[in-house]
């Protein structure tokens, strides 16, 4: 359980944080009387809704509801657990976590991280000195000089090569003492078939992956002939997610705040060539689906997104699915259009800096490329196929309808274009509704709203627990309400799991779905992992993302989390008691009269335990 100390520590952060600035940091905000206002990251809106008082440091949307203090804030804007804020946070004010607040498992695991990181940091190193300072690194030197890649980007992206051998990188590392487990764990070396292992890059050029903060979490290398994969990458590791990853934002971040934009490219050359030509706004989304988690890092950064995708069917494909993303979350974004199926790396060889500042320049407002898309893939030679393309086009022009001239402007164009009557195609966007939106990984800021909705009904919980009379309905409805804030604060603090199982063993939790979750972080746990949402399914996640959003400002999450356990407790005992009550009366009806009353006995011993656990309770939820 955490201490009084790691109490007082998540409060002295709190109070040397400026809330004002952390969500400045992330939402444009302007002054308008004691409160700050900007447009909520939490809903996608036009007009702010979304007020930060600076005095209380708090925030809330009037629109979606949100609220909190500033590690609900990050928690929700940066998709983490609070606890993971507040080390987010406190690590941004420079305040260490105390050692001795950690838990024992805790400091394991940071050692662990450390371990890995500095593996990491030595292969990045050690690749380079191949490129730069050997024999072997020749062929990678003149690979990179054919890609127009010189020594002086070679050193700022630390580019390398990994030596054309099954085990130099391997033995190297264990000469110098580095496990095999930690070689494992990095992705660096791999499993042989016939036992042992052999290095995972081998006669490749070596691109490091660094995160935000300039931390090596990964590797990708390409071969340097048509070979087959062209790249390999680091897998996946507890420092390496994909989803959250954007190759080059340390190194672009400030030319993407003097730019007040940022273009995204699918590959790492593109990025690196790019960067060599002198554009240095540009990140790369490692040749994955843009997610979420990356537009919202990004939106950090700049207001708005350029994406610069290959324009084959793949690149465009990706391009509109972004595009979606972008939407949802409500970035702003530009379609750059590079001609002739070019990528970013060989048109800006070819063509040079200026020519690919005009292509940033004439860049393509999202509507335009949506519609031209569209168009693109429409039969507009018959009747129905210029029906089914203003079917599909209609979203587009809806997400545009209250801006007037441009809506206007739109109507004409795909008036012309399909030859149907302007006013016909005015009234089909009329009639038009949105699906319901992909719930996908959105559904946090959703349900966030729903869940802060409940808050009030969480706080019931504890009266209704208390009374006794309380019908059955009542009763699960008390029990689902507990078990969400006790989802919650072990979302926030997974030391706390060891005290619940020891207070309510497993098997006996009364909600499925809630004991489902608890399971899970169970098995995390066990495992030495974080908690994690990504076992659950679609309820539970749901459920998970309703409990760890329903926080109340203010409230006392360890007092709350005791008194959830005692009604979860009460209930289980509730439950017992009944089934002991129906066994009695069916042994008499039997004409068991001694074992109903032994079952009658053990009824009534619930009973007594109930009372204890009323008597006991240090909180009366008045
Ligand atoms: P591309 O195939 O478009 O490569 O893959 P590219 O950027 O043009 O690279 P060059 O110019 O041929 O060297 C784009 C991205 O897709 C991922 C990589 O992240 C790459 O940057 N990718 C591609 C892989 O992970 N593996 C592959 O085999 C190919
Ligand atoms: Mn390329």
């Amino acid at each position: 359980m955490r201490s009084a100390a790691m109490t007082d520590f998540i409060e002295r952060v709190r109070e040397a944080s400026d809330i004002v600035s952390v969500v400045s940091s992330y939402v444009p905000l302007k002054r308008k009387g004691n409160n700050y206002w900007g447009c909520c990251p939490f809903h996608q809106e036009k007009t702010p809704s979304f007020s930060v008082n600076g005095d209380k440091g708090l925030f809330y949307c009037f629109g979606c509801h949100a609220g909190g203090n500033v590690f609900k804030f990050i928690s929700l804007v940066e998709n983490v657990s609070f606890f993971e804020a507040l080390k987010l946070q406190a690590d941004r004010l420079g305040m260490p976590l105390p050692e001795e607040e950690k838990s024992p498992e805790e400091r394991q695991r940071d050692e662990h991280y450390n371990q890995l990181r500095q593996v990491l940091q030595m292969a990045r190193d050690y690749f380079h000195n191949c490129l730069t300072k050997t024999e072997m690194g020749a062929v990678g030197r003149s690979y990179w000089a054919s890609r127009g890649i010189g020594p002086e980007i070679i050193s700022e992206f630390s580019l390398g090569f990994s030596p054309n051998s099954f085990d130099k990188f391997n033995k190297a590392f264990r000469q110098r003492g580095i496990s095999e487990a930690l070689l494992l764990e990095a992705g660096l070396v791999k499993n042989g078939e016939r036992g042992g292992v052999y290095d995972r890059f081998r006669n490749r050029v070596m691109i490091p992956i660094a995160d935000e903060r300039g931390r090596i979490v990964a590797f990708g290398g390409r071969v340097m002939d048509s070979g087959e994969p062209k790249y390999l990458n680091s897998p996946e590791t507890t420092l390496f997610n994909k989803r959250r990853m954007l190759f080059g934002l340390d190194r672009a971040a400030k030319a993407i705040r003097t730019a007040e934009k940022v273009v995204v490219v699918e590959g790492y050359m593109d990025a690196i060539s790019l960067a060599a030509a002198g554009i240095r706004n540009v990140v790369a989304s490692l040749g994955t689906a843009f997610t979420r988690e990356q537009c919202r890092l990004l939106m950090r950064y700049a207001p708005e997104i350029y994406f610069c995708y290959d324009s084959d069917a793949a690149g465009q494909n990706a391009t509109m699915r972004a595009l979606g993303i972008l939407r949802e979350v409500g970035a702003k974004a530009k379609v750059l259009i590079v001609p002739e199926g070019k990528d970013p790396d060989e048109f800006v060889r070819r063509q040079g800096k200026e020519a690919f500042a005009r292509l940033i320049d004439e860049a393509q407002p999202v509507v335009d490329y949506q519609l031209n898309y569209l168009f693109g893939q429409a039969q507009l030679g018959s009747e129905s196929g210029r029906q089914d393309a203003l079917k599909s086009v209609l979203p587009v022009l809806y997400s545009v309808k209250d801006d007037v001239v441009n809506f206007n402007l739109y109507v004409r164009q795909v008036a012309g274009r399909l030859s149907i009557d302007e006013g016909l195609i005015t009234q089909s966007v009329s009639r038009y509704r949105p699906q319901p939106e992909y719930t996908g990984g959105g559904q946090m800021n959703r349900s966030g709203a729903a869940a802060v909705r409940s808050g009030q009904q969480i706080s019931g919980t504890a009266q209704a627990a208390g009374d006794k009379t309380a019908s059955k309905v009542r009763v699960e409805q008390s029990v689902r309400s507990a078990g969400r804030v006790i989802v919650r604060q072990l979302w926030q603090d997974a030391g706390a799991l060891p005290y619940l199982l020891a207070e309510i063993p497993l098997e006996d939790y009364p909600d499925p779905l809630i004991g489902g979750i608890i399971a899970s972080f169970a098995k995390d746990a066990a495992a030495g992992r974080e908690l994690s949402e990504s076992s659950l399914d679609e309820a539970a996640a749901a459920e998970l993302s309703r409990a760890v959003m329903s926080a109340v400002p203010g409230e006392d999450l360890m007092g709350l989390f005791e008194e959830c356990i005692v009604v979860i407790r009460r209930a289980i005992l509730q439950n017992k008691y009944e089934e002991q009550r129906l066994l009695a009366d069916a042994l008499d009806h039997k004409g068991n009269t001694v074992e109903a009353l032994a079952a009658l006995r053990e009824a009534s011993r619930l009973k007594k335990e109930m009372d204890g656990l009323d008597s006991g309770k240090k909180f009366s939820g008045n």
